[in-house]
């Protein structure tokens, strides 16, 4: 039987939000199915706060996150995989009986999800954010995932009481999901690109090369605005955090139907982290808008040559208009390529236009989507845009 079949996940048309199983019943369930488990391992749960723990972690998921069929392996740096731990996770390293040598790695994060319910009515509900599911080589389709799922659900009903998740997979499961995005990239160094192999050579010739290195043609962007960069802080203005803070809060609610909150410690930790950069755009002393975003290299490992991508995380612009929003990006993008920062930002259909709008504000089209997933509450189903929820 499909292990996503018999789970807790129900979609509908209507904004409904209630927890499908209680606590005791849910519990009962996972107890049965890891009892009846061919696949018994053991595990380790590791503290994301830790440095070793921390360098075990990155270094299990940067050798084993790939897949055989392609060349690529997403590589993560230890700063951004803590940062994603938060202050209340669980990180589960597992290992065969008898054996040493880590064979998988799930981590889950408790986060409070706000869920719209009415015309200007929000629920807060805890939720596990479930990130870096990842089985060595060797033992994919041996049917250990659901093990690892399983036992994360467990510990995390032991120890946060949580009773709900949420699943972000670049494949579809076995089960509803609520909305799916889809990948958009803008090139910001087309050479690097072509080098590490993952736009073809044919952008070097063509005459479409002129559209992509224009990053000096930037879209209704005013004489007075200004970029101004942040990342690893020492020391981080509070007002700016505050504000920051508010203003994500107004527009996520304002422009989505579900979306993870952020505290004031989450975003100061956006500020001060090393491979997060912020960046605030300002027309003289007043912060119009501001994007977040997650360095994630791409590893060729046929050459060895990797690429940096800024993926963007958090954000909020002046105005929700397709033009002000690229023009944003525009601005950011001309600044990370003049510091070398990324080689491309990789968005999650934020803007919510066509491919073919895309292509014309000079983004790529993916080959990849990202399903949304949520765990024992019960959730309507969204468009790309009204989800507030961005992973990496
Ligand atoms: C993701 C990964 C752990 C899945 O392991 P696998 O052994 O290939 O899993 P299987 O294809 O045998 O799937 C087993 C079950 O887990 C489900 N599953 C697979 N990937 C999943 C995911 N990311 N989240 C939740 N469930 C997942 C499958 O749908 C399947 O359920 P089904 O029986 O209802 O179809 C593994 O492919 C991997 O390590 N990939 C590289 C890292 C990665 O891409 N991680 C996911 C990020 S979204």
């Amino acid at each position: 039987m499909s292990f996503w079949s018999n789970k807790p996940i129900h979609v509908s048309n209507t904004h409904t939000s209630e927890h499908l199983l209680q606590e005791k019943e849910l519990m009962k369930n996972i107890d049965k199915e890891l009892g009846a488990s061919k696949v018994q391992l053991r595990y380790d749960a590791l503290n994301l706060s830790n440095k070793e723990h921390i360098s075990t972690v990155v270094q299990f998921i940067n050798k084993n996150y790939g897949w055989k069929s392609s060349k690529y392996v997403l590589q993560y740096y230890e700063e951004v995989v803590q940062f994603f731990g938060s202050d209340r996770h669980i990180a589960l390293m597992f290992y065969p009986t008898g054996g040493d040598a880590p064979v998988g790695l799930i981590v889950g994060s408790v986060r409070d999800v706000m869920i719209k319910t009415g015309f200007d009515s929000f629920e807060e509900k805890k939720c596990v954010e479930v990130n870096f599911l990842c089985v060595v080589q060797q033992l994919r389709k041996t049917n250990i995932s659901p093990f690892l799922i399983n036992t994360l659900a467990k510990n995390c009903l032991q120890r946060f009481n949580v009773t709900g998740a949420f699943y972000t997979v670049a494949r579809q499961l076995h089960t509803e999901h609520f909305g799916v995005k889809r990948y958009y990239h803008r090139p910001l160094s087309i050479e690097r690109l072509v080098e590490v192999g993952l736009i073809g050579d044919i952008f070097l010739r063509k005459s479409t090369m002129a559209v992509y290195k224009s990053f000096n043609v930037l879209y209704d962007m005013k004489k007075a605005t200004e970029v101004v960069h942040f990342s690893n802080e020492q020391f981080i203005d509070n007002q700016l955090v505050d504000e920051v803070h508010d203003r994500l809060e107004l527009y996520s609610k304002a422009n989505f139907a579900v979306y993870t909150k952020m505290s004031r410690v989450d975003v100061y930790r956006m500020f001060t982290t090393p491979n997060i950069h912020c960046f605030v755009i300002k027309e003289g002393n007043v912060i119009t808008d501001f994007v977040c975003m997650i360095t994630v290299d791409t590893l060729n490992i046929s050459n060895g040559i990797r690429c940096k991508a800024g993926h963007v995380y958090s954000y909020f612009f002046n105005d929700d208009s397709a033009k002000v929003q690229v023009s944003v990006l525009e601005a950011i993008g001309l600044y990370a390529a003049e510091h070398s920062i990324f080689d491309m930002i990789t968005v999650l259909d934020i803007i919510g236009v066509t491919e073919k709008e895309y292509y014309e504000y000079k983004f790529l089209r993916g080959s990849a989507q990202l399903y949304y997933y949520m765990y024992n509450i019960s959730m309507q189903r969204l468009d790309a845009k009204r989800i507030g929820m961005n992973t990496i």
